[in-house]
Parts: structure tokens; sequence; C-alpha cells
């Protein structure tokens, strides 16, 4: 299918390449029994993003990062993650099906099950691992590891952590021009607000540039589950800029208004002791998730920005709403 952004800009088509590697739309629906408050409450499901049905947000980016590296010839991608990098496997398994190697520098974060059954995936998903502990230590080793992963002459496609470069936020932006059909088709009414974690930020800075392109006046509002990136409105409307700014060198004819995109709310207060660190408010939004509405959650990001989201509307801060849950969570 051709993306929303081809359509949108059809200068882009032979500038700009997108992979096909996941279904969409996503499906949008009511959440009915956590709505009692006070704002409508829907969900976009990314979590069906991706083929085989896993990767949420991740493969959202990857639609875009993959080609811009095969366009650019390289063999090797390498990036940076925490120990249980869920945007780690997904490049190294779609980055796989199309060609190219994966490295990954992993950071350290709190050890649970979940972290563990991941490290045991990334191992088997043929990704070169180099376990770098630190921010400082990932910064000082980066030569090294850049160095090691040339294929012959050919330099590494470096990707900062969660795939939130430019290229990578354009997943955001294509998913808020879907939304913006959504709405149109009278699939869902028009979001007051969208609510999703911050990881990277390449999620909230691609539905923040994305909404301003669909002309919806959608509200995006970040949650930070982060403590090691920054991450405030200015470092993320700056990633929306450059966003735009690719999309123009790319011959796109962008209004010229659009940037700084000035509909991104970030809030830091459901963070906890710090990335990975369980909060007990996340774990009720978990369960609640599941029990009243099927909707899986996981605790490092999504459970977070869910509890977020409840308490938001707790306290009247989106109105009557309507408000979307973004899902970016995509169990394999
Ligand atoms: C489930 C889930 N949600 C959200 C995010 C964060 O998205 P972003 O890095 O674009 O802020 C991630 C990042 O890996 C993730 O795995």
């Amino acid at each position: 299918m051709t993306p929303h952004l081809h359509q949108l800009y059809p200068e882009l088509e032979h500038t700009l390449p997108h992979l096909s590697l996941g279904k969409s739309p996503t499906s949008v629906r009511r959440l009915t029994s956590l709505d009692s408050v006070a704002a409508d409450l829907w969900v976009k499901d990314d979590s069906e993003f991706g083929d085989g049905g896993w990767g949420g947000n991740k493969v959202r980016k990857l639609e875009w990062l993959l080609p811009d590296a095969l366009r650019q010839r390289r063999h090797t991608i390498v990036t940076v993650g925490g120990l249980g990098t869920n945007w780690g496997l997904a490049t190294a398994l779609y980055g796989r099906e199309n060609g190219l190697k994966t490295v990954l520098a992993l950071i350290d974060q709190p050890v649970d099950d979940h972290v563990r059954a991941q490290l045991e995936r990334l191992r088997a998903s043929g990704a070169k691992l180099y376990f770098t502990k630190t921010k400082g230590r990932t910064v000082l080793s980066a030569p090294y590891i850049l160095a090691r992963s040339f294929s012959g002459r050919r330099p590494p496609y470096f990707l900062p952590a969660g795939g939130s470069s430019a290229v990578g936020a354009l997943g955001y932006v294509e998913a808020a021009l879907e939304i913006a059909a959504q709405v149109r088709a009278g699939e869902l009414p028009e979001p007051t607000h969208i609510v999703t974690p911050v990881g990277s930020g390449g999620t909230v800075a691609g539905l923040s540039l994305g909404m301003r392109l669909a002309g919806l006046s959608t509200r995006v509002v970040g949650v930070v589950v982060n403590d090691t990136l920054r991450l405030d409105e200015p470092t993320l409307a700056k990633l929306a800029a450059r966003s735009a700014q690719l999309l123009r060198d790319r011959g796109a004819r962008l209004p010229e208004n659009i940037t700084p995109a000035g509909n991104l709310d970030i809030v830091t207060d459901y963070l906890g002791s710090g990335y990975g660190y369980p909060t007990p408010e996340a774990g009720t939004a978990q369960t609640l998730s599941a029990a009243l509405e099927h909707l899986t959650l996981e605790p490092v990001y999504t459970a977070k920005a869910m509890a977020a989201l409840l308490d938001m509307n707790g306290q009247g801060r989106f109105g009557r709403g309507p408000v979307i849950f973004l899902n970016t969570n995509g169990p394999r």
C-alpha cells in the first residue's frame, strides 16, 4: 500500500524510500471500561503492527530506516539500547530479513524475567552484542565498535537509541496521517490528545509533526519513561523539526509554518526511580488494562504511560477528550 506520506507529498515517491513491514491501518477502538471519569478514552493498537504481528512502534520506524540504510549501500546497522531492548531485537530481526547485519551496544538496566528472556532472544537473533554497561562507557567505546563494524570500506549505518533519528521519526508522521484518515472515515472522533510513552522520543516527535501536517489540532502527550536521555520538549520539538527539514530536503513542499510543532506536552511525573524500574501505579494500570480492556501492556513503557493517562484523566486534565492511548507495545 502506498504510504500516506507519499500520497500527501507525491514528490517524495522517488526520493524517500519506504519498505512495507506491517499491515496498516492498525485498529482503533473505544475503551469502555476504563473511561468512567472524564474524557472518552480510545486506543490505537500499534501492537498489531509488524509482519507476524510483533514489533509495535519499532517497526514503523524501521519501514523508513531500513530502506534508507540500503539506499546508502550500508551492510551493517550499529545501534544502542538497554539489556532488554525491544528496539535492538526488532532491528536485528527485521534487518536480517532485509539483508542487514546488526551490532548492538547494550547498557545495563534492572534485570527481571522479561529482560532475561529478551536477552536470550537478542543472543539468538544473530546480532553482535557489546555489553558496554553504562552510557559513559558506550560513548567511549563507540569509535572502536564503529571501526569494527565496517564491511570492507563501507561504514555502518549508525542509529541512536530507539531509532529516533529524523528518518526513524517518519514512522510516526505516517501514523499520524493514518489517524487523520481514520478520523475522516468516521472510525474515531478527532482526538484532543494522544498519550504515549517517551523512551527515545521518535514516536512523539513524529506524531507531533504528523498531526500538524494532517491538519489535526490533537496535542501529543509524551510520558517520559527514560532518565538516561535528554527528552524535554525543546529537544523533541527539534527532532520533529529535523524530520520536517528532511522532508523538505527530499523535495516535499511543506507549509512554511509547521515548525516548531508547539503541540507537544512532555510529562515526567510517572518515571519512578528510573528507566526500567517498576512503579505501583504502572502495575495497577497494567492489571486494569488487561482485566477490563484485554489490552496487554508491559511495565517499562506502556504501563507507565497508561498510569499517566488514568491519573491525568482523573484530574480532568483532558477535559472531555476524546483521548487516544497509543499502544506501542509489540511483544514477540
Ligand atoms: C513498547 C515500547 N514503547 C515505547 C517505546 C519508546 O518509543 P520512543 O523510543 O520512540 O520514544 C519503546 C522503545 O523501545 C518500546 O519498546
